[in-house]
């Protein structure tokens, strides 16, 4: 495989993307990692700001008739990544946040390039940003402890995760259940909203395709979500 480490860099997501058909040639076993961001890409284009306590990392992975299911299998395959390795319980919030005690620690984005899918990981491992951020106290860390980490944690730990990622099976029929039983708000009444629409009601599943099941209390109709933020309703 190649595993190129960089000091800094403006995003390993647009690296990967710009070099990619110079990268493959003769292998696409691809993962870039680095220190430094400055200037990470998150979901829907927000910025996604790292931390001297983060790992940033982007990598190849082919292709795949369920896409939309990648982002919940790589959320499951990273909770699972840190409870066997940090005994620390990631939790999931649909369809590709990394929770951890109640704050965003971490995400995921995924970009399709022709045969492939770019993949993006930023996870606060040991301390949020000092950037200022809008909502600033709702970004979180995991709380690992800086002692029982590589010093090149930044370089290492990304390869460790790609190895459990690529040894990971994506069984697409049984991806939905999983994230069901593992994912935040399950039973709870949400609102998702994306760049056109808020939807309210009980979220009562995930579907065949990774979208969110919505059931509306008034006509008990069952609405399917496949893009959006959710949070808790509290009202
Ligand atoms: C999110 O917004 O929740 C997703 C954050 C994912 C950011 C990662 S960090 C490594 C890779 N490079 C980027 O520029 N973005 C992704």
């Amino acid at each position: 495989m190649k595993h190129i480490h960089f000091k800094e860099i403006e995003s390993t997501q647009q690296y990967l993307k710009q070099e990619l058909s110079s990268l493959i040639k003769g292998n696409t076993q691809i993962l870039i990692s680095t220190d430094r961001q400055t200037h990470g890409i998150g979901r829907k284009d927000n910025h996604w700001v790292d931390s001297d306590g983060s790992i940033a990392f982007s990598c190849l992975m082919p292709s795949t008739e369920k896409l939309s299911l990648v982002p919940l299998w790589l959320s499951l395959t990273l909770k699972d990544f840190f409870k066997r390795n940090f005994d620390t319980e990631i939790q999931l919030k649909w369809p590709n946040d990394l929770y951890f005690k109640e704050k965003k620690c971490g995400g995921v984005i995924c970009h399709k390039v022709d045969d492939f899918i770019i993949v993006g990981i930023g996870i606060n491992l040991i301390g949020k940003p000092q950037k200022i951020y809008d909502n600033l106290n709702q970004v979180g860390h995991l709380e690992i402890d800086i002692n029982i980490l590589p010093k090149n944690f930044k370089e290492e730990i990304p390869l460790q995760i790609y190895h459990h990622i690529t040894n990971s099976p994506f069984i697409a029929e049984e991806i939905p259940e999983h994230f069901k039983d593992q994912c935040l708000f399950m039973g709870k009444m949400v609102k998702i909203s994306d760049e056109t629409d808020v939807t309210q009601g009980k979220f009562v599943g995930i579907g065949e395709w990774g979208e969110a099941l919505v059931k509306d209390e008034s006509s008990d109709n069952v609405n399917k979500i496949y893009n959006g933020s959710m949070r808790i309703k509290n009202n």
